[in-house]
């Protein structure tokens, strides 16, 4: 069994003992590091960590190890990016230019634009290539520090081409040593024919895509764009009911562009994350505190379109296990560079790094209902962490902005770059 000590290690982040709870009040504002430590791991799990003052002890333990010296490098645990659009079949700079014109993200969807525009691209697109150009998109996050995938469907938009993103997905759970989470997003927009008969696409998203979908087994959760000039209420209210009595559980898009009820009608389905959150007053954050359903904020999406970010501090003083993800899609984040995420969010959310860290992690681990194999350093865990570049501290992460201080990834217990 191959075991691999890693000695040397200048701070273990997020080490705990036992797998902790989701990161809130106090906890979210502390990182468990442990200075001058030692990890082993055999396979693809963790197995134990300390403090080099017992490393002797150790290396006896474990006398056919091969052993790594971190040479004060710090050691993380990977990314979870539990809310990802990375199924798609050709990027959408065009729009970039209208938007740096002056053309709003929903002035650009009346148009045809937007989501509709990634949808006829992908109806065109076969499932071969859209595995692929997925594939180097998981190759690329993976190389970022990302061991953990949530990926939606919302651009095929009509029955085949939903259920072909979602086989999509199926090949790359498949094929990958990434933990790949699926996620049924048709009604992620209105296809142009049912304009004016919107009711007829909500019918065929409940009476055929879900249903079809629960047979195959192809989602783990239905997710809605339930915003201004997107999905209502009413319609997400139907759709999430729909999926949760064929055994799928909720997510939702929801306040990114309005106040829109999306995050109370999350909650009332008990939604596992409410995602975005750009519009988020008192009474969604009293929602919010009164559910298990963690908020999971996008700010390079809220970047990328020049939004308000969302009310971060509010959320944190409220006691809400506010969560990061990268949103990584053609239209509003083309990037899945966690890193980025992490700057942003101190930079513009004004997010301390230590809640960063925790958000990013940990709590992205409970967004996507992974927290008892990803999110961190805890022995029974998967061997699935960053070894930084030799950094003065963790805060110099989210400090070096667009410059991901990465020297190592391992996936599993493998070197993945
Ligand atoms: O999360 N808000 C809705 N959906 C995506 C954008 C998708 C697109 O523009 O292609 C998002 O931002
Ligand atoms: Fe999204």
């Amino acid at each position: 069994m191959p075991v691999t000590l890693f000695k040397n290690i200048g701070a273990l982040l997020l080490a705990h003992a036992t797998a902790p709870a989701v990161r809130k009040g106090k906890d979210l504002g502390e990182v468990a590091e442990l200075k001058d430590a030692w990890l082993v791991i055999e396979n693809d799990l963790i197995i134990e960590f300390n403090r080099m003052d017992t490393w002797d002890q150790t290396l006896k333990t474990y006398p056919n190890a091969e052993v790594k010296d971190l040479e004060g490098k710090c050691l993380m645990p990977a990314f979870c990016d539990s809310h990802t659009h990375i199924v798609f079949a050709g990027s959408r700079e065009n729009e970039f230019v209208f938007k740096i014109k002056g053309m709003t993200y929903e002035e650009i969807f009346e148009q045809g634009g937007g989501i509709l525009n990634s949808a006829k691209k992908l109806q065109e697109t076969s499932e071969e290539l859209l595995v692929e150009s997925a594939q180097r998109r998981i190759n690329e996050m993976m190389k970022l520090g990302t061991a953990a995938i949530e990926i939606k469907s919302g651009y095929g938009l009509t029955t085949t081409d939903e259920i072909k993103m979602l086989r999509v997905i199926k090949k790359l759970k498949q094929n990958n040593p990434v933990t790949i989470k699926s996620t049924f997003l048709g009604a992620h927009a209105m296809p142009a024919k049912f304009k004016n008969n919107r009711q007829a696409y909500i019918d065929e998203i409940i009476q055929q895509m879900l249903p079809q979908i629960a047979e195959e087994g192809l989602a783990d959760y239905c997710d809605v764009f339930c915003d201004k000039g997107f999905f209502t209420v009413p319609e997400t209210d139907i759709i999430l009911e729909t999926a949760l009595k064929l055994g799928m559980k909720a997510k939702i898009h929801a306040n990114e562009l309005d106040y829109s009820g999306g995050i109370q009608v999350g909650v009332k389905h008990g939604a596992v994350s409410v995602d975005h959150l750009e519009f988020t007053g008192e009474e969604e954050l009293e929602v919010l505190s009164n559910s298990h359903t963690i908020p999971t904020l996008l700010p390079s999406t809220a970047f990328f379109l020049r939004l308000p970010y969302p009310p971060a501090r509010k959320m944190i003083e409220a006691g809400l296990p506010v969560s990061l993800a990268s949103d990584y899609n053609p239209g509003s984040s083309p990037s899945g560079n966690m890193f980025f995420v992490m700057s942003l969010a101190c930079i513009q959310m004004k997010m301390l790094p230590e809640e960063v860290i925790n958000a990013a992690t940990i709590n992205a681990s409970y967004a996507m209902e992974l927290n008892d194999s990803h999110g961190s350093i805890t022995p029974g865990k998967e061997a699935s962490f960053i070894i930084t570049e030799k950094i003065p501290s963790y805060t110099y992460l989210m400090y070096s902005f667009g410059r991901p201080c990465i020297s190592e990834v391992y996936i599993k217990g493998k070197k993945v770059s």
